[in-house]
């Protein structure tokens, strides 16, 4: 798709990846809703940009979610794309999941996007077709000890995105996934960390390459991902070649 004057939501706006990716869309042309919870740092970013609209948002509350959307066809009165960036990271070891947390994560990172889709759909659908990009994991592919719950919910979310894919696939609403890699963003620092916290380093210094990965990507890096993947439409998009290959 080309993205000039196109309506884009972008969640998770107000910080990392998706502040580099609103930005970058805003940059090439794009009118850009930005969401997030951070009302002061998405106006910061607004005042910065030509043509957005801020929409405080929390991503794990589906009401929130269907206001978000509503508000967004109520100011431009359509939405050609729909980026799910927002998220945040979990740790801890399989025995030791708390639920209450992990339920919450699987409302952010889950059933938000999720949410998100089944409410820009129908009105994708009336336009004639727009653009779905779900931003998952490298982690979604690998079985690092301590990241189950962060990674299983990620798998999920691109198996519901490839399935949809194919479900939507006559009605030229494409559906992709971007795979980044350990990016340079705040997103450790905001990662819930359970109770075994150690006991996960250790068991992930031990796993298999931790010690020879490349160094973190900028976010600016996966933004041009994201982008390039909107424009070409495929299906999933890896930030680096070699998880390409634990497909
Ligand atoms: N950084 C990495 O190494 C990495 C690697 C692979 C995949 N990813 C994925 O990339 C995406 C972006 O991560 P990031 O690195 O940019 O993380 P980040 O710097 O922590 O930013 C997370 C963004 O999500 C928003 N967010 C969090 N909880 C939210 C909620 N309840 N409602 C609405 N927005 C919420 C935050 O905004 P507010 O706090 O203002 O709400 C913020 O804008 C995530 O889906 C993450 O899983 C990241």
């Amino acid at each position: 798709m080309d993205i000039r004057n196109k309506v884009v939501i972008i969640t998770g706006a107000s910080a990392g990846i998706g502040f580099a990716t609103a930005r970058l869309f805003a940059k090439n042309g794009a009118k850009v809703a930005i969401v997030a919870r951070s009302k002061d740092k998405l106006n910061e970013l607004a005042s910065g940009l030509q043509d957005s609209l801020v929409v405080q948002t929390d991503m794990a509350n589906a009401v929130s979610v269907k206001n978000m959307v509503k508000k967004v066809y109520g100011h431009y009165g359509r939405i050609d794309v729909l980026i799910n960036n927002a998220g945040q990271g979990f740790d801890e070891l399989v025995e030791y999941i708390d639920i209450k947390e992990f339920q919450y994560i699987i409302d952010l990172n889950l059933i938000g996007p999720l949410t998100a889709m089944q409410e820009v759909i129908p009105v994708m659908r009336k336009q004639g077709g727009g653009v779905i990009v779900n931003i998952s994991s490298g982690l979604s592919k690998m079985h690092m000890p301590g990241m189950s719950g962060y990674a299983s919910i990620k798998s999920a979310l691109n198996t519901i995105s490839l399935t949809a894919r194919e479900e939507l696939a006559d009605e030229k609403i494409s559906v992709s996934i971007v795979y980044p890699y350990i990016t340079a963003t705040n997103f450790e620092k905001n990662t819930i960390i359970g109770k075994n916290h150690n006991s996960i380093q250790d068991a992930g210094k031990q796993d298999e390459g931790y010690n020879s990965l490349p160094p973190p990507d900028s976010p600016g890096t996966v933004a041009q991902k994201i982008l390039e993947v909107v424009i070409s439409e495929r299906a999933e998009q890896f930030v680096h070649d070699w998880l390409d290959g634990r497909k």
